[in-house]
């Protein structure tokens, strides 16, 4: 019998190839998505992938009944990894109540449910921007986490919170909270990728919507930042790279391998990268000379972060193995394979 996986936001961009790593190294993924920013199509998509359609109960985790019958209709689950959430930075500030709401009530449920059912383990899906602009560079776990700019990053804030709160009384149960810093690019299939609604917030789907004719031109926000070539710098990591630290720290979890009921790890390839940088890498391996201009930076940016990674490295044996470019090429031909025969509303 294969080992059971919840995957809450199963079929957002990070959650859809995380369920390809976890259904290729042998665990069988239930997901849960409301799909209110993704399509049920990507499970065809996996299924395209993988052999395996993963099973799959649409609704949203504020639903408290739901979320605890699904704990109860599938009794085996090992583990959850939790994704679903709302994650646009700016949107975040418009609509604080929403983000606050969304994304706490359903970890909420979530660990009601974990409780009930005595579920001992949980991937949570952080952010780096728990950091701000660290003090210092490259940022390690250690650093302290500030106030995030954005409700958005507030609620990741906030979700560890409560689960170093929640872990003191339930010794049985242990929580990997993973930071990413800039997760980019698609699966080498180019069968799921980053599918934003509407105008992208993000730097490298806004490039390949703009190479492909979609976008009229990328404004770079900011050029007079105190980095090299004066725009803003970040840590990019293949996504692919990322989906597989999940399924690392569930074996970790699993294995009962924590030295900690809460563990952190900063998810990044070590490496700083301008927005610059990010755009001749992209016009290196796409061959499109890509049309952008500068503009004011961006309310709510930091100017530059980048990960210490050493304690993913030593702890899980993890690293990113793909390069920028390799990233950059899977996320434009994952845009050109969409547009080609996109989701039958588009
Ligand atoms: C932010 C958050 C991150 C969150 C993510 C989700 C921080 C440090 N990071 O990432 O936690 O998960 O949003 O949306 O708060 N850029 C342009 N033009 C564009 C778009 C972006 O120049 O059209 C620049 C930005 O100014 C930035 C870089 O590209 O310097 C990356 O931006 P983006 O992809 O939006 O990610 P972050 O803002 O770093």
């Amino acid at each position: 019998m294969k080992k059971k996986v919840l995957v809450t936001g199963g079929t957002g961009y990070i959650g859809s190839h995380t369920v390809v790593e976890l259904q290729e190294a042998g665990y069988e993924a239930v997901v849960v998505d409301d799909l209110s920013n993704s399509r049920e199509e990507i499970l065809g998509r996996i299924a395209q992938i993988t052999g395996k359609r993963p099973l799959f109960e649409k609704f949203n985790l504020c639903r408290q009944e739901k979320t605890l019958g699904l704990f109860d209709r599938y009794p085996d689950i090992v583990a959850v990894i939790h994704f679903a959430a709302l994650k646009s930075v700016g949107e975040s500030v418009a609509r604080p109540l929403d983000y606050y709401y969304n994304n706490l009530v359903s970890l909420i449920h979530l660990l009601e449910g974990m409780k009930k059912h005595r579920v001992p383990a949980m991937v949570f899906s952080s952010s780096c921007t728990v950091y701000g602009q660290p003090d210092q560079l490259p940022v390690t776990e250690e650093a302290q986490v500030k106030r995030p700019a954005s409700p958005y990053g507030n609620t990741k804030k906030i979700s560890e919170e409560i689960l170093q709160d929640f872990l003191v009384n339930h010794h049985a149960m242990g929580v990997i909270s993973l930071r990413y810093f800039n997760p980019i690019g698609a699966h080498p299939s180019g069968l799921i990728g980053e599918l934003p609604q509407g105008i992208p917030d993000n730097l490298v789907p806004f490039i390949t919507q703009t190479a492909i004719g979609l976008r009229k031109e990328l404004k770079v926000f900011g050029r007079d930042y105190n980095t090299p070539d004066g725009t803003a710098i970040r840590d990019y990591l293949h996504v692919t790279d990322l989906a597989r630290a999940h399924v690392v720290a569930i074996e970790r979890l699993l294995a009962g391998q924590q030295k900690h009921p809460f563990e952190v790890f900063n998810l990044g390839t070590g490496q700083g990268v301008s927005v610059l940088e990010a755009i001749r890498s992209f016009e290196r391996v796409s061959g499109v000379k890509l049309n952008y201009r500068f503009v004011d930076r961006r309310p709510g940016d930091v100017e530059k972060v980048w990960a210490d990674t050493r304690l993913a490295n030593t702890e899980l044996g993890w690293e990113a193995r793909s390069t920028l470019d390799d990233a950059m090429l899977t996320a434009w031909n994952w845009e050109k394979k969409y547009r080609e025969n996109p989701f039958s509303d588009e």
